[in-house]
Parts: C-alpha cells; structure tokens; sequence
C-alpha cells in the first residue's frame, strides 16, 4: 500500500531519482500483477537494474546522462515469456504515478508522471508489433 504523506519538495537530482526508483521497485517487487514479470531481476541483477532505469529517467529529467539501453526489445522479450497485458501495464503506471506523488510533487515530479504514462501508451502498442518494424 503506497502510503500518502505531504510531499514538498520536487525531484531534483540523481539522488532524487534513486530514491523514486527504489521505492518504486519496494512496491513492484511485492506487487501480486508485477512481481511474478519482476522475477527476471533475480538474474539480471536488481542493482545492475536500477542503475539502468536510473539513467533512463535522469536522461528523461534531465539529460545529464545517456541511457543507452535496449528499451523496446527488453519490453518484448519480456512480453514474449511473461505477457505484458494492459492490467500490468495499467498497474505499472498506477504504482509509478503513487510513488511520484508520495516522495515528490512539482514539474519534474509531474513530467516523470506525463512522460511514463505516454511511454506505457507507445510500449504498449510496440510490444504488440511485430520486432522487424522496429
Ligand atoms: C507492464 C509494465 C512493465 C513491466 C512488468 C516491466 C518490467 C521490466 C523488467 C522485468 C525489466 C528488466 C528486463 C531485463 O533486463 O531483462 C525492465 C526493464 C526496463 N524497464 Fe520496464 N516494465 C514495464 C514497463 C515499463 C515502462 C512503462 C517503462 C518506462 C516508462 C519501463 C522502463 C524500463 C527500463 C528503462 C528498463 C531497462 C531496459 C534496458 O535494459 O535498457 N518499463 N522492465
């Protein structure tokens, strides 16, 4: 259960993105629709993960770094083996946008929720087509 607090202050740094990151996984590892996906960290390595995803939104923030990841092709071997079903998605978003909303609140804070939800929209759809078209 994300519990609701008073957020003042917006993220604003890598350390900001961490701690939203972490807190984020605290909730989808433990989550009944997600964890059974999130098991794959158990091979990948949580913190080699985190360190990961943590790139992908401070590029996404901020642009002082560079996520060089495989985004899509990731999301679809994921797909592949586990199914990433609208519920799951639907899920994914709802703990990201509970876990800005109880750490953080201002512009990043609120662009972090914008930008996810229109990424979980364009994953969605390109999960579904098929990997020669890119
Ligand atoms: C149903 C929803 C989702 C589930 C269950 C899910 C689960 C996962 C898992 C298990 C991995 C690790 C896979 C691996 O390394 O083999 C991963 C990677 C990742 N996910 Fe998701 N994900 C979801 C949606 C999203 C969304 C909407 C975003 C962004 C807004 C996102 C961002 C990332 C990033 C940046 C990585 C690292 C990819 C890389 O290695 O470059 N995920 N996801």
């Amino acid at each position: 259960m994300i519990s609701s607090g008073t957020p003042a202050v917006d993220v604003s740094d890598r350390d900001d993105i961490d701690r939203l990151v972490r807190r984020f996984y605290e909730h989808a590892l433990t989550d009944p629709t997600l964890a059974p996906v999130f098991e794959v960290l158990a091979i990948v390595g949580l913190d080699e993960h985190l360190l990961v995803v943590g790139d992908f939104w401070e590029q996404i923030l901020f642009r002082t770094t560079r996520y060089e990841g495989n985004f899509l092709p990731v999301h679809r071997a994921l797909h592949a083996h586990h199914g990433l079903t609208p519920a799951r998605f639907e899920r994914w978003l709802e703990l990201w946008v509970g876990t800005v909303d109880e750490l953080f609140a201002g512009v990043h804070a609120d662009r972090a929720k914008s930008k996810a939800e229109a990424m979980v929209r364009s994953l969605q759809r390109g999960v579904q087509r098929p990997s020669a078209t890119g």
